[in-house]
């Protein structure tokens, strides 16, 4: 078959190299700045060590670095195989992972040195906002173009939300980072107040909704069915899941802004989104679990199959959680407080690098033309050393969070707060330890992966002279809806 036929998984190969490595150095920020919290002498006096400016390379690091990377590398793998299609524009799919790493390098270089809006998840200044407009567009573009091309009549569900991912960042993006530039290092928002605010947790919001949750749901769509040998439990409630989850997160954001100057009939219209939110939430996650169904077997043997059931409770837990700490009572207690942090990480390092690692180990042996990893027991060391790192991470900042609330709330018989501040951070000290050591774990083990993925690529190229082929079809367990019955 002449290469044309194959399909090009030279940049998936490049974006996976690329979630590797930020995974580690994401993660790293992410275990100095938790021991920074333990034992606040670590910064040295150092202006760019300290955890306030380091703590945004960590969540830039890890969400567009790391997951942003996978997203992209697997978004332009299942697209192809889901199509039966080559990528299209391959020069601008190319320029999508430098220009995206250029974003990363500008971004995390820039704001240590104190370079920043101060808008969270969107901190980098406006020459970089620029910059990760273009390539982001340039990576609609491609995706699109691919998918118009596509050889397969029917949008398989993971396309869908790919698309919405891509269409719903760029719109997110491009409206909040509306700026005007005073100096090439300093811009400021055409927003201010309380419309500011709004407009900031409105993205910020659907960061978590359309990045860390739409994109890796179209992994999560593609992987589970494969890794299963099963299709999809059930393919028309992934449609209905879909419509339901796009249509509702947009609403949700003003629960960031709970007893704050939005008006009060804000906050509750992002109460009750949140909450309607669970539905969609679980929808996905049962769909994902009950496609296992006939092949729980599988967890004995393979980890990158254990990653994916994890992650899919992980889901669950974490969308709970939320929906839950998005009533307004429940959020006087956790808001401010370490169980914030807990939430997001159930989220992030259970459901976010769960799906992420069980995909990657599910996709590399194929992008790199091997029949498996290098190790599968490096495989499984790494499952354990994660999932006993993130139980210990959201462990100790529940008990935390907790701790903290109850504390702050506290009154004496005569109505005084019973507490000062500084008793609440001497009692959460220990906890801030035990989370340390779970990064620690969850970091090791991503260096696990890293290596484990580097002896993979090794192999592909003591085994090959050239690469082979990948024809078109591949098997693929979709399962498309019968039509309707004709109407009488
Ligand atoms: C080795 C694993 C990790 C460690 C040790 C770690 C540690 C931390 C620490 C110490 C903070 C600051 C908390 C605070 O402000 O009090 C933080 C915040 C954050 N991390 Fe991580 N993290 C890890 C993995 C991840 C991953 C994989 C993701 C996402 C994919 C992530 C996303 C975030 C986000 C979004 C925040 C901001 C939370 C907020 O403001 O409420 N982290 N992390
Ligand atoms: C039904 C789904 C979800 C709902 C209703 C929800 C709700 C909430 C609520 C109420 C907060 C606390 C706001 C505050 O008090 O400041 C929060 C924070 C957060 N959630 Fe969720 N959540 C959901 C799912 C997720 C998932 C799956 C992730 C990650 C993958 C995630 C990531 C975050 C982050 C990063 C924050 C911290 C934002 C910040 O203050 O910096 N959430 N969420």
């Amino acid at each position: 078959m002449p290469n044309t036929e194959t399909y090009n998984d030279h940049v998936v190969r490049l974006f996976l190299l690329a979630a590797a490595v930020w995974g580690v150095v994401g993660m790293s920020v992410g275990v100095y700045i938790a021991a920074e919290l333990a034992w606040p002498g670590l910064n040295f006096d150092v202006p760019w060590l300290t955890f306030s400016r380091l703590r945004p390379d960590h969540t830039f690091g890890v969400i567009f670095a790391f997951g942003g990377s996978a997203l992209m590398g697997s978004c332009y793998y299942i697209v192809q195989r889901t199509g039966h299609v080559r990528l299209a524009f391959p020069r601008l799919a190319n320029f999508t992972f430098w220009g995206w790493q250029a974003v990363i390098l500008m971004a995390m270089i820039s704001m240590p040195l104190g370079i920043t809006q101060s808008k969270e998840y969107a901190e980098p200044e406006w020459f970089v906002d620029i910059l990760l407009a273009v390539v982001w567009v340039s990576f609609g573009v491609v995706f699109f173009a691919t998918l118009a091309r596509r050889r397969i009549r029917h949008i398989y569900v993971a396309n869908w939300y790919f698309g919405a991912f891509i269409i719903a960042v760029g719109l997110l993006h491009i409206v909040n980072n509306l700026a005007i530039p005073v100096s090439l290092w300093k811009s400021y928002p055409i927003y201010s107040g309380s419309v500011d605010a709004m407009v900031q947790w409105w993205y910020g919001h659907n960061a978590v909704a359309f990045f860390l949750t739409a994109g890796f749901l179209g992994m999560m769509y593609y992987f589970v069915p494969r890794q299963a040998q099963q299709p999809l439990w059930s393919y028309r409630f992934s449609i209905v899941n879909f419509w339901a989850l796009i249509s509702i997160y947009m609403w949700a954001g003003s629960h960031h802004l709970m007893y704050t100057a939005l008006p009060d009939w804000v906050q509750s219209v992002g109460m009750a989104f949140s909450l309607v939110l669970l539905m969609p939430s679980w929808g996905s996650a049962a769909n994902g679990l009950l496609t296992f169904n006939g092949s729980w077997h599988k967890l004995k043997t393979d980890p990158a199959a254990k990653f994916m059931v994890l992650a899919l409770v992980f889901y669950a837990a974490s969308t709970l959680e939320g929906s839950m700490m998005a009533i307004k009572t429940v959020n006087s207690l956790t808001h401010y407080t370490d169980w914030t942090i807990a939430h997001v990480h159930a989220g992030s390092i259970g459901w976010v690098a769960m799906i992420t690692i069980g995909s990657l180990y599910a996709m590399a042996p194929r992008a790199l033309g091997r029949p498996a990893m290098h190790s599968t027991p490096a495989m499984e060391l790494h499952f354990w050393m994660h999932t006993v790192g993130l139980l210990l991470y959201v462990i100790a900042m529940w008990s935390a969070g907790a701790t903290e609330g109850l504390m702050w709330r506290a009154t004496d018989a005569h109505g005084a707060l019973k507490y000062p501040f500084i008793d609440s951070l001497n009692a959460i000290k220990p906890f801030y330890a035990v989370r340390w050591f779970g990064g620690v774990l969850v970091l090791g083990g991503m260096i696990v992966m890293a290596w484990n993925l580097w002896h993979t690529a090794a192999d592909a190229r003591a085994h090959l002279i050239k690469p082979i082929p990948v024809p078109i079809p591949e098997p693929f367990p979709i399962q498309v809806p019968a039509p309707l019955p004709a109407a009488p």
